[in-house]
């Protein structure tokens, strides 16, 4: 089986993976929401320190199984480089005490094979990943040949929750407290402008949005919250239908994922679903489980790259806090 091993932000998290059946043998996970919860976003150093306590706890676990474990893979780009390097220093000790190979992990490629876990993957798929770092539109035809089409020239989708949340007072990580927020609001009360409308281009930005309900909150009492959560939704998701339904134009969908931490919105795999209903597009969706940071996904990309044996050598394997799909480049 392969040992993986995630630390890219404030999750650490190791898993087992049998490498012939995909099974996911253990999976464990440690937290750092309510440290952080406090600041209303991550502290990159305080999640550095967490790390290095959490990952030799989780390491643990997977004591009765180092005999059979044929490789180490880690999470090493994109992501905090201080927390990053964690996960990093553990997985070569391990790969120098039991003489296996490393295998280094994009973790956004760890997002998108959520899509497969204990499951075969399946090729091409037009991607939509959105998390706390990322929001992307991915053309992903197999494990190695993967273009980003459409990112964000600011802000990420779940980032802006976090920042709505923040400016709220219901603590970090914000996506999960604004949608339930949002469930009792009016969608329609606070008719916020929809980013980049007339722009032609393919892009994403959300910190035009971000202060628009920063003005509106200043304005507001907490009991108008409800409607503001609920029109930001609207209005953060609107963002993206409306620019993946002029991608589709020249590019319609056949498989259409929806990956990383906030792919978790129900109201957002609402309207993605209703976008791609005149298509006959198939959307594939990641276990609730699996949507935010985990080593099971990691697991997953690392038995594809087992088979093809593609192992980075000890001295090779660095932290890369920015590199982003292939090399691709993020406009
Ligand atoms: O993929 P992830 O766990 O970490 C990164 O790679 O960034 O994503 C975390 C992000 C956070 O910004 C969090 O607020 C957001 O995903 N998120 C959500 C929801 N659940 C998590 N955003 C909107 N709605 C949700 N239900
Ligand atoms: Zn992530």
């Amino acid at each position: 089986m392969i040992l993986s091993i995630e630390s890219s932000c404030d999750d650490s998290a190791v898993a087992l993976t049998q490498i012939s059946t995909c099974k996911v043998i253990l999976h464990k996970k440690i937290s750092q929401e309510s440290e952080h919860s406090l600041y209303g976003g991550v502290v990159p150093e305080l999640a550095s320190r967490l790390h290095a306590v959490a990952l030799p706890l989780l390491l643990e676990y997977c004591k009765p199984y180092l005999k059979e474990i044929k490789a180490v893979a880690v999470t090493s780009s994109p992501g905090l480089a201080v927390t990053l390097i964690e996960g990093v220093v553990m997985a070569k000790a391990v790969s120098i005490a039991l003489d296996v190979p490393l295998i280094s992990v994009n973790h956004l490629i760890g997002h998108i094979y959520s899509l497969f876990i204990q499951k075969q993957a399946i090729f091409p798929l037009t991607v939509l990943l959105v998390s706390g770092g990322h929001t992307q539109v991915i053309e992903a035809k197999g494990l190695d040949e993967m273009k980003v089409v459409a990112t964000t020239m600011d802000d990420s989708f779940g980032e802006s929750f976090d920042k709505v949340a923040k400016m709220m007072g219901l603590g970090y990580p914000g996506g999960p407290k604004i949608e339930a927020l949002a469930k009792k609001g009016n969608r329609k009360r606070y008719g916020f402008t929809v980013p980049l409308y007339q722009s032609p281009k393919i892009a994403f930005s959300y910190s035009g949005l971000k202060n628009a309900v920063r003005l509106a909150v200043l304005d507001a009492d907490k009991k108008d919250y409800a409607d503001i959560a609920a029109s930001f939704e609207y209005t953060a998701v609107a963002h993206l239908t409306q620019k993946l339904k002029k991608y589709f134009k020249s590019n319609p969908p056949v498989n259409f994922a929806i990956v990383g931490g906030a792919s978790a919105n129900a109201y957002l795999r609402s309207e993605i679903q209703k976008l791609l209903t005149p298509f006959n597009a198939t959307l594939l969706l990641t276990e609730i489980e699996y949507c935010s940071d985990n080593a099971a996904m990691i697991g997953r990309v690392a038995v594809e790259m087992y088979d093809n044996r593609m192992f980075t050598d000890m001295d090779e394997l660095t932290v890369n806090s920015k590199s982003g799909l292939c090399s691709i480049a993020q406009s």
